[in-house]
């Protein structure tokens, strides 16, 4: 080896002072992982915004047993998957990691077990090609798949309901995501998957109660509102007063109106995500709102909010698969949010928000 590549060999990644992101001024191709809960996911993606290739690996069919993830099962998985799924995504995209700009990895909030997986994925391969690491948020990621495939710019608020989360975000600027309310209890997701599973519906509920709510009536059951903050939620009382239902039901030996239960469960859950995200446009202003996270995926929900740009507002949800769990958007986030990269050391979190 030469002296110039000794010496280059030899300075930390963390000195080399690698700007990255829209005002670095060059083309970046980031490579992402995204191993936070049951998808193995990998993605390389040019510029924040265009998905080069998108590679994503479920693991529903095996917490589908369990009736929810189990997090040593989902670790092991990914330990399976991650190797094949990055072999993928390069072959897809026809790319050499020599080309990659910087490597990067949900870091968190998520299950260590699976975090750590992806985590140091994305470290060995920085660390192999000599090239920066960027740390990624899942929650602010979600928001940012917004940005995919799409002319979105900041000033907006978004509302991300995902299986963890609930939150509505004040998005100021591409590095400035303030959460200004959030569930006190279940979020949105969880509820959709618990209330499945009370009426004997697989894992996860969610994108089956949704495809069954419109055979229902919406107005059957009147289940209750929250009385919480005007930008918390709780969704636990909700998830009882379903829970009572079906209850009841049983006990009369009748058979559960599963139909009408999710019908009216969904028209409860979509009014109170409205209600709150549009108390927080006309507060701010803003006339931008966009929807972020698996929950994001739903029907009766887009609907709702899509209606708003009748009244002149610029409505955002992302492309279905970019919805749940992907790496995309952790490329689009790593490109958006971070204007350098992170030290080596950074470790993964499972709940408090690094922001
Ligand atoms: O964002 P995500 O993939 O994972 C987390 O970060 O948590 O969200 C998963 C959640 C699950 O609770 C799932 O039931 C829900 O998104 N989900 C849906 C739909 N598709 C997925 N909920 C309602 N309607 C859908 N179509
Ligand atoms: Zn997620």
């Amino acid at each position: 080896m030469n002296d110039k590549l000794v010496k280059e060999f030899r300075t930390p990644i963390s000195e080399k002072k690698v700007l990255i992101g829209a005002d670095a001024g060059y083309d970046q191709l980031i490579f992402a992982l995204e191993s936070s809960c049951d998808e193995t996911a990998c993605a390389i993606v040019k510029n924040g915004r265009e998905v080069i290739a998108n590679t994503v690996s479920t693991q529903i069919k095996t917490h589908e047993l369990y009736g929810g993830v189990v997090p040593e099962v989902a670790a092991r998985e990914h330990l399976t998957s991650i190797v094949p799924v990055i072999e993928k995504t390069f072959k897809d995209a026809d790319i050499s990691p020599n080309e990659i700009t910087a490597f990067a990895a949900t870091v968190g909030p998520g299950l260590i077990g699976s975090l750590l997986v992806g985590l140091n994925a994305a470290k060995t391969l920085a660390l192999t090609w000599d090239k920066p690491f960027i740390g990624v948020n899942h929650l602010n990621a979600h928001v940012c798949a917004n940005y995919i495939d799409s002319e979105l710019e900041p000033p907006f608020i978004a509302l991300l309901v995902s299986g963890g989360h609930t939150q509505i975000i004040k998005v100021e600027s591409y590095t400035k995501q303030t959460i200004i309310g959030e569930t006190i209890d279940d979020s949105a997701g969880e509820a959709y998957d618990k209330v499945a599973r009370l009426m004997g519906l697989p894992y996860p509920g969610g994108a089956t109660l949704d495809k069954i709510a419109p055979n229902g009536n919406k107005k059957a059951f009147i289940f209750p509102d929250a009385k919480v903050g005007e930008y918390e939620f709780s969704f636990s009382g909700l998830k009882t007063a379903v829970l009572r239902t079906v209850q009841k039901f049983k006990a009369e030996n009748i058979e559960i109106p599963v139909a009408d239960i999710a019908a009216s469960f969904q028209e409860r859950i979509t009014k109170t995500l409205f209600k709150k995200t549009f108390k927080a446009l006309q507060e701010t202003g803003y006339k931008k709102v966009v929807l972020a996270g698996g929950v994001a995926a739903n029907s009766e929900i887009r609907k709702k909010f899509f209606e708003l740009e009748s009244q002149g507002y610029e409505v955002h949800a992302p492309a279905m698969k970019y919805c749940t769990d992907n790496a995309a958007m952790i490329g689009a986030s790593a490109y958006y949010l971070c204007n350098t990269f992170d030290d080596l050391n950074i470790e993964v979190f499972s709940r408090v928000a690094c922001q």
